[in-house]
């Protein structure tokens, strides 16, 4: 199992401290990037993600949370990106979708695609033999701190069984309210890389990874 800290939850006016204390813990670190339209929410551009990628060797897991990511691809790439994953539900057209998917591989990144909790894995299956990655949200994104909302069960289940039968590669990743609590029933059902941001912060750092491993 991967764990992915969600910066989120850090406090930013010890970023490098923070970044530190999980450097040799976690095994991504995994950036919301919000635009206050797509969610109701503002956090944070391309400039933080070039800063923490001077200090940090982590894999940089960049989870876009915005209308028109196409527009800011290289800049995240150029930031430090390694994997780019924007919302299924940014855009309306199936095409839109599938360039992007293939701009951002064609650029040497690793492409993600995330659902949100409204969506279902079966309304992107025209995409899953494209994808490194698929990320299903268990919270409507936004905001840290959220419960862990069940459906997102089944949504692994789903995409863990469709990955076997169809020979695929794609990572399935888990974002929102992932907890001690839950992890052990999105591991059973085929989840591969949890990202966590106020369970992991909370407290002793350290402690909360491990006992998330
Ligand atoms: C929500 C974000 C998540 C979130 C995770 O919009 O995508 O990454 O910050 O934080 P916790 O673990 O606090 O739910
Ligand atoms: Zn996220």
């Amino acid at each position: 199992m991967q764990v992915a800290v969600s910066l989120l939850a850090f406090d930013f006016l010890y970023l490098s401290k923070q970044l530190e204390e999980v450097e040799d813990q976690v095994d991504w670190l995994h950036f919301d990037v919000m635009d206050g339209h797509f969610v109701p929410n503002i956090s944070f551009g391309p400039q933080v993600l070039q800063d923490v990628s001077k200090q940090s060797a982590l894999y940089k897991d960049v989870h876009l949370m915005i209308y028109e990511p196409h527009l800011y691809i290289d800049a995240f790439m150029k930031a430090g990106a390694d994997l780019i994953t924007f919302h299924y539900e940014a855009y309306e057209s199936d095409d839109d979708i599938l360039s992007l998917i293939k701009k951002i591989k064609a650029l040497g990144l690793k492409a993600g695609l995330s659902i949100k909790p409204k969506t279902q894995p079966k309304d992107i299956l025209a995409f899953l033999n494209e994808l490194d990655l698929v990320l299903v949200m268990s919270v409507e994104p936004g905001f840290g701190g959220q419960k862990f909302m069940p459906e997102a069960l089944d949504k692994v289940a789903f995409l863990s069984t469709y990955k076997k039968a169809h020979n695929l590669n794609y990572l399935i990743e888990v974002d929102g309210g992932v907890n001690d609590q839950n992890a052990p029933s999105l591991k059973e059902k085929g989840a591969e890389v949890l990202v966590s941001g106020s369970y992991i912060m909370k407290g002793d750092i350290k402690e909360n990874i491990a006992r998330l491993k």
